[in-house]
């Protein structure tokens, strides 16, 4: 899932149908995922994407979404428990279960109980777990304050990694939480360079990676995207050197996976 030699990682987010459903470019996951796998060092889904579209053969890792049971037709996205037992997540065969907190919430304590008894499983069979700390509505409030409270809950209560979003003072949530930090993209934003920009300053302030979906496969050059996204995240590469790759044509075999 982390790539041993730059401690860093590229994560591919395709677990939004679990609330959002069949969303724009998600609505086949197969096709979405098969042409970008091989640039991702870790794949999240849910079963029912693993069971059924994601190839045997794609020697990708996959982080297993365990948890949901609101979709977006609630006003409330917080009302979330366990949907995948670890038991089921052994025999997929997965590299780690992910699961939403929604701090802050009148669900918060609920999130909260999930997560330690996720952590208290997977330690059980030696699966890690990330959690993932608020998704749509909750985004509303994404301030390094808010986040870098919901990252360090999460991490004390035993998560292996965090998944957040990218704020203002993203090095302060960085530093008060003692498990690494991935970002996610969140919604598209309006160019690609605004996506390099938020994954080159998240690693910058500390991230060790991006866990990124919407930004890459809703962009018109997913394979593009995710290959600028590499570069950032392993090489180094600047947010010019990210757009020029991007612009490469048919050059998809020049960037080791
Ligand atoms: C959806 C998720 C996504 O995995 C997460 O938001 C990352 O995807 P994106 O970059 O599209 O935000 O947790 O429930």
């Amino acid at each position: 899932m982390i790539k041993a030699s730059t401690g860093h990682t590229v994560m591919l987010a395709c677990d939004h149908g679990y609330f959002m459903g069949p969303t724009s470019h998600l609505e086949e996951p197969r096709k979405t995922i098969a042409p970008l796998v091989p640039f991702a060092d870790a794949l999240a889904v849910t079963r029912g994407v693993l069971r059924n579209c994601v190839d045997p053969k794609w020697e990708v890792p996959i982080i297993l979404r365990v948890s949901g049971g609101t979709s977006i037709l609630q006003e409330d996205l917080s009302d979330e428990g366990i949907t995948t037992s670890m038991e089921d997540a052994v025999r997929l065969n997965v590299s780690a279960v992910a699961l939403s907190i929604f701090v802050g919430t009148a669900h918060e304590k609920q999130t909260l109980l999930s997560l330690s008894k996720l952590v208290d499983e997977g330690e059980e069979c030696g699966i890690p777990v990330i959690a993932i700390t608020a998704v749509g509505k909750e985004l509303e409030k994404r301030d390094a304050r808010y986040l870098g409270l919901c990252c360090r809950v999460a991490a004390e209560i035993g998560c292996h990694i965090v998944k957040t979003y990218y704020c203002e003072g993203f090095s302060k949530v960085v530093q008060g939480c003692p498990v690494p930090v991935v970002v996610a993209g969140g919604p598209k934003l309006k160019t690609e360079r605004d996506a390099f920009e938020l994954a080159f300053n998240a690693l910058n302030e500390g991230a060790i990676g991006v866990d990124m979906g919407r930004n890459i496969w809703q962009n018109s050059n997913p394979v593009g995207m995710i290959r600028a996204i590499r570069a950032i995240v392993h090489e180094k590469a600047t947010i010019r050197e990210a757009e020029m790759i991007y612009s490469e044509k048919d050059k998809s075999n020049l960037i080791s996976a």
